[in-house]
């Protein structure tokens, strides 16, 4: 396995393996490497024959006032998580690399942008948008692989592909979760004992909310009352961001189930504590 720093380094690499047409694989990360990426790192494996990790903790998807900073980082095991993984290259630039003194471009995808997870965190999308691109300029993958816990990124990103028909297929890995059903996640290393156990809960309402449906309930903005109630009780839970119904093609807000056979994303961010999780399900109706 090949660590390679400088952009230009990258790009020698990759056009050696372009020259012999070989199939590459990318799964772009901000590190701290957890069973979540490992198994995107499988699904690459699998089907590419060549696979490429970056590991950019990207500032400019970071808010004033988020956890830039603190981001959990550990490069030593994650070299090493990467090389049992079978991973060939990772792709380990300096942010000064990624953005030089003159940066001055954003690659924004508005409206899906400025919804959910972006409403709270403004400009957070197009620091993802613009990160990924550049990446994906660097790497030129022919599949690039992305979590669906992080749902609404992966539309974005699919949808800024298509538009700027970009040569790449972007594919969506399964949220890989604790037993206890929390959804893996760099930030939850921030939680407390006690914050951990309570974090459950937004799995909990994930699963009422496709149980009430699936009993028959049409009226999602119900469904949403009794989940926000149900998550206000909760003394861990801090804040609650969002908890929305949307079309998991477009992200659309759902009020009412119409149609049998329709897929619904339930979406959730809550504060446990000072931790910000997110998590969502695709239900079936
Ligand atoms: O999902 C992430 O880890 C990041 O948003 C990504 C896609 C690596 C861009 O920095």
């Amino acid at each position: 396995m090949e660590i390679l720093k400088k952009i230009p380094e990258c790009k020698s690499v990759v056009n050696n393996l372009k020259k012999k047409c070989l199939i590459i694989g990318f799964v772009p990360t901000m590190g701290f490497l957890h069973e979540g990426h490992l198994s995107l790192i499988r699904m690459a494996r699998k089907e590419c024959d060549r696979v490429f990790i970056s590991i950019f903790v990207n500032p400019t998807q970071f808010g004033p006032g988020e956890d830039f900073e603190k981001y959990p980082r550990d490069m030593k095991r994650d070299i090493s998580l990467a090389k049992k993984g079978g991973v060939d290259y990772i792709f380990y630039p300096a942010a000064k690399e990624m953005y030089g003194p003159y940066f001055k471009t954003s690659v924004e995808v508005k409206e899906l942008g400025s919804i959910m997870c972006g409403k709270c965190r403004p400009g957070h999308f197009a620091g993802v948008t613009t990160v990924v691109l550049k990446l994906i300029n660097i790497v030129r993958p022919d599949k690039a692989y992305f979590g669906q816990k992080d749902y609404q990124q992966l539309v974005i990103i699919k949808r800024m592909i298509d538009d700027l028909n970009l040569d790449v297929e972007i594919i969506g890995g399964p949220t890989i979760r604790e037993n206890d059903g929390l959804a893996l996640s760099s930030r939850s290393k921030y939680l407390s004992v006690e914050e951990r156990e309570n974090a459950t809960i937004l799995y909990e309402c994930l699963k009422i909310a496709k149980d009430m449906i699936k009993k028959g309930e049409k009226d999602l903005e119900k469904i949403k009352k009794t989940i926000i109630t149900n998550l206000g009780k909760n003394r861990f839970v801090k804040k609650v961001d969002y908890f929305d119904f949307r079309d998991p093609g477009t992200l659309e807000y759902l009020k009412r189930v119409d149609k049998k056979g329709k897929k619904i994303l339930a979406a959730t961010a809550v504060w446990i504590g000072r931790t910000r999780l997110i998590d969502n399900m695709i239900i079936k109706v």
